[in-house]
Parts: structure tokens; C-alpha cells; sequence
């Protein structure tokens, strides 16, 4: 066994018994994650009753299929999340329900051929290319941030494959900072939702933030629609196919502000998420340095890369798949009860939130061996094929299950492989801790020192 294959990364220590709901309220302003107490991790159930709500968190698998799954549509997206995220996505596919989202789903369709692998590889390794000029344009002698060189790369590869455009430092930047305050903002108001409380100057903080990170859009896909109006001329890209696009039941194209919604919620879901796992793998391989060998046997026989060649590099997967099992960056998914249902033999009433945890799910001590520890064999270990059939969701599941799955997936193993095949990587500064907000981060920003290969 490597030295390295026992490493329980760090996370929040969880309190010995449930907190009040003050206890709750003061931690879970902060970070979901924090309010969390040991039986939460082997519960089948758990329920939480506030002043405004009734909340529920789902352990026991069967359930966890039923509501994603089999009665999805009994169990739709919770119009909290739609509250939260309204004031920088409108009316989107990620938070919308019923006909509307069948709508806007049959829409957007078709822009998805733009992720397809083969066609979106050249897109991804131009700008894996840019941020390898990055990296070596730094003092290496100093440690590096990574968090925000994983937001630039994330935000240029979906930004270039929506708008054909590519992402200059200061707006990543501005956008990396804003989405903080967003996220920071946001998960105060839904805790002061969830308990009754009116959220006070929050929403001003939060509408601040979200303006910004439209002003950055906004213009760019107001100018294309226009030109699109004007003389039909349109690009080979995201945005070329969503101005071409017609509602199925009335054969209307987008109003120029859902246009701008579905392409703000395409930006976000496309790389703020992807940018969050690859932090955590930059940081887990870090700390083991035996594994960063592995890899780089791994990919350094490859050759050139290619999106055949990236699908090899199966121990290279495997470390973004234990990632995302360690640290989901979408760590919760709240369904919403519309009519009374018994659920483990408790009536749960209409209205009520019931959530699904991958966080949760993928720590599970009934469902995992060693559910803390960094191992990602797990993904070739027969034993555990269940647990990851069953339980492990960082992607959803069920109809609402992520789009971008394969893309997330190919370009972290691409972001992995360049790094891992120019520079070892070694921990610098205390160990991160992660915070659950709408996407679940490092609570200050992982630092890791780059060396190169080739040098001591
Ligand atoms: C590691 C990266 C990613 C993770 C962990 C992730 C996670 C998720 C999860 C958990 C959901 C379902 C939420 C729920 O059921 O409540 C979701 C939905 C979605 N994701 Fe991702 N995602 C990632 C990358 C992407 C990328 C790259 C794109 C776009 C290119 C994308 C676009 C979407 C969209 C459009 C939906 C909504 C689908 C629907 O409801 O119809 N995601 N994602």
C-alpha cells in the first residue's frame, strides 16, 4: 500500500449530536456542511422543522432513486433554489420545472452538440494551452492560487465554446470575485429563508454581485442577437445554435432576456463546478506524491493528446471521480414535495424541502469502506461497484441529471494530465477547509507549489 493511499482529507469535524436551531442557524449561515452532526452520516433519514419550512435530507438509497428517478416529476426542483439563483439566472433549465423547463430543455438541446468531445477537444486544449503559459509566466518559487487559475481555465473553455471569445485575466478575476460574493450573500438568505428571517441588506449584496457578472455578459450576447436579427448572421457555436432555436409548440425563438438567462446559467453550471473538483484534485494529488508518479507514467506513454487519448488515462479519471465523491461541488439538491407523502413511514407535508445530498450519499459509513479516505482504486474495486451504482451522484440523477458531465469530465482529465505531465506539485500553508454554499469550495484559497519537471 502507497504511504499516501491512507489520507483522510481534511473536512468539518462533525458536532456529537444535533444542534439547536440556533446552533443551526449561526453555522449553516456560514456553510451548510458546518451544521452537520455525526448521526447525519449514518441516518437513513433526517428532518429539521423551522419556522417557514419542513426539511428533510434523504440517505436511504431506495428513496434517493424513487425522487430523483422513478417520481421525479412528483419531486420537482424546490422554488427556494429558484429564489436564490433568480437574480443572476431568471427563468433557466438548472432551477425551472414542468412545461416551462420542457420548453427551455427541448430548446437548448441541440446547442449540447457543441460539448460533444470530439468537437469540443481543440477548444479546451487552446485554452489548457493558455493556462499553461500562465503557470510558467509566474514566480514558481512562490506558492500558486489555485482556485482562481481553475476558474480562469474553467470560465475560457466554456466561454470559448459558448461565444467563441476567449477570457482575459481581469474578467475571470472579476468574475471569480463576484460569484465569492454571490455564493457568500446567497447562503445567508437561504438559511435566513429556510428559518423565517427576513434576509435585511442580503439581497442588495447579492443583486450587486450578480449585476456584475451579467455586465459582463450580457453586452456580448445582446450584440450577437441583434446582428442575428438584423441580417441572420449567426456563429458556429453555443449561442449561434440558441439564436437559431425554436420553442416546439409555437415556433417562437428566445426573447433576447431568457437568451441571456440560459447563456448566464450555461457560463455558471459550465465551469464554476468544474472549476471547484479540479481545485480538490489539484490539492488531493498535492498531498500524494507517489500517486503524481502513477499519473504521469500514466499519461507521459500517450503521446500527443487527443480526446482518444484522454479516455485511456483511466487512474487519471479515477482521481477526478474520488474528487468529486470527497468533495461535490454541488453538495445538496433540493426537491419539493407537491402534495402529502409518506416517506420512511412519516407523512411529509406538501411544500416541505426534501434533499438529496451527494455530500452526504458519498460519505455514507453504511454504504462506503472508509468513506473519508482519499482512495480512488475504489473506482476499479469490485466491492465498492454498488456504492458507486447507488450512491454516488456528484452529476444528479435521473432526468435532471447533468448535461455536461462528459465535458466536465474530459476537460478535467486534460487540465490534470498537462499539469501533472510539466510540474509535481507539493501543499504549501495550513490544510483548506471546505465550505458548502451553492457550490462547495475551499474556504480560503489552496495554495500548492508547482515544480517543474526536470528540475529539483
Ligand atoms: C464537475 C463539473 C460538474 C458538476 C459536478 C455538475 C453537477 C451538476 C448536478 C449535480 C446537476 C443536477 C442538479 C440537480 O439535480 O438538482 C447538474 C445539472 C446541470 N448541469 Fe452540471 N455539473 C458540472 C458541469 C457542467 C457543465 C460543464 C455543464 C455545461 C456545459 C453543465 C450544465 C448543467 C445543466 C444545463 C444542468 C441542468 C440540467 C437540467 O435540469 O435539465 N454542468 N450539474
Amino acid at each position: 500500500m502507497r504511504e499516501d493511499e491512507k489520507f483522510v482529507p481534511p473536512y468539518p469535524t462533525p458536532h456529537k449530536s444535533k444542534l439547536s436551531a440556533l446552533g443551526r442557524f449561526i453555522y449553516g449561515r456560514d456553510s451548510w456542511i458546518h451544521t452537520l452532526f455525526e448521526k447525519s452520516y449514518s441516518m437513513q433519514m433526517g428532518h429539521v422543522r423551522t419556522r417557514a419550512l419542513d426539511l428533510y435530507v434523504v440517505n436511504d438509497l431506495a428513496l434517493v432513486e424513487e425522487i430523483t428517478e422513478r417520481r421525479s416529476n412528483d419531486f420537482p426542483k424546490h422554488h427556494l433554489q429558484h429564489d436564490i439563483l433568480c437574480p443572476l439566472l431568471g427563468s433557466n433549465i438548472f432551477t425551472s420545472n414542468g412545461p416551462t423547463w420542457e420548453r427551455q430543455r427541448a430548446m437548448i438541446d441541440p446547442a449540447f452538440a457543441h460539448t460533444r468531445l470530439e468537437r469540443s477537444f481543440d477548444t479546451m486544449e487552446a485554452a489548457v494551452n493558455a493556462l499553461l503559459h500562465r503557470i510558467t509566466a509566474m514566480d514558481l518559487n512562490q506558492p500558486v492560487s489555485v482556485d482562481g487559475l481553475m476558474t480562469h481555465v474553467t470560465a475560457d473553455i466554456i466561454f470559448r465554446t459558448i461565444l467563441s471569445r476567449q477570457l482575459d485575466e481581469k474578467n475571470a478575476q472579476a468574475i471569480f470575485d463576484n460569484f465569492m460574493r454571490y455564493q457568500d450573500a446567497t447562503q445567508k438568505i437561504i438559511t435566513c429563508r429556510i428559518y423565517g428571517i427576513p434576509p435585511l441588506f442580503l439581497g442588495r449584496q447579492q443583486r450587486k454581485a450578480a449585476a456584475a457578472i451579467r455586465a459582463l455578459l450580457v453586452p456580448l450576447i445582446a450584440a450577437r442577437y441583434h446582428e442575428h436579427h438584423a441580417d441572420g448572421k449567426d456563429q458556429d457555436d453555443i449561442l449561434g445554435t440558441l439564436l437559431k432555436a425554436r420553442a416546439p409548440e409555437t415556433n417562437e425563438p428566445f426573447a433576447l432576456e431568457e437568451l441571456c438567462n440560459q447563456v448566464a446559467m450555461l457560463f455558471l453550471a459550465g465551469h464554476e463546478t468544474s472549476a471547484s473538483a479540479l481545485t480538490w484534485a489539484l490539492y488531493l494529488l498535492a498531498r500524494c506524491p507517489d500517486l503524481q508518479e502513477v499519473l504521469y507514467a500514466e499519461i507521459s506513454t500517450a503521446g500527443q493528446l487527443s480526446a482518444v487519448t484522454l479516455r485511456q488515462f483511466s487512474q487519471t479519471r479515477n482521481v477526478f471521480r474520488e474528487a468529486l465523491r470527497l468533495y461535490p461541488p454541488v453538495s445538496f439538491l433540493p426537491r419539493e414535495t407537491v402534495r402529502d407523502e409518506c416517506l420512511r413511514d412519516k407523512t411529509v407535508h406538501k411544500g416541505a424541502m426534501v434533499t438529496i445530498s451527494p455530500w452526504l450519499l458519498q460519505r455514507h459509513r453504511r454504504v462506503w469502506p472508509q468513506p473519508d479516505t482519499f482512495n480512488p482504486d475504489r473506482f476499479g474495486d469490485p466491492a465498492q461497484a454498488s456504492a458507486i451504482r447507488d450512491a454516488y451522484l456528484p452529476f444528479g440523477k435521473g432526468p435532471r441529471i447533468c448535461v455536461g458531465q462528459g465535458f466536465a469530465t474530459q476537460e478535467a482529465v486534460l487540465v490534470l494530465a498537462a499539469i501533472v505531465r510539466r510540474f509535481r506539485l507539493t501543499p504549501t500553508g495550513r490544510p483548506p477547509e471546505p465550505v458548502s454554499r451553492i457550490t462547495l469550495r475551499p474556504r480560503t484559497s489552496i495554495t500548492l507549489r508547482f515544480v517543474p519537471r526536470g528540475t529539483s
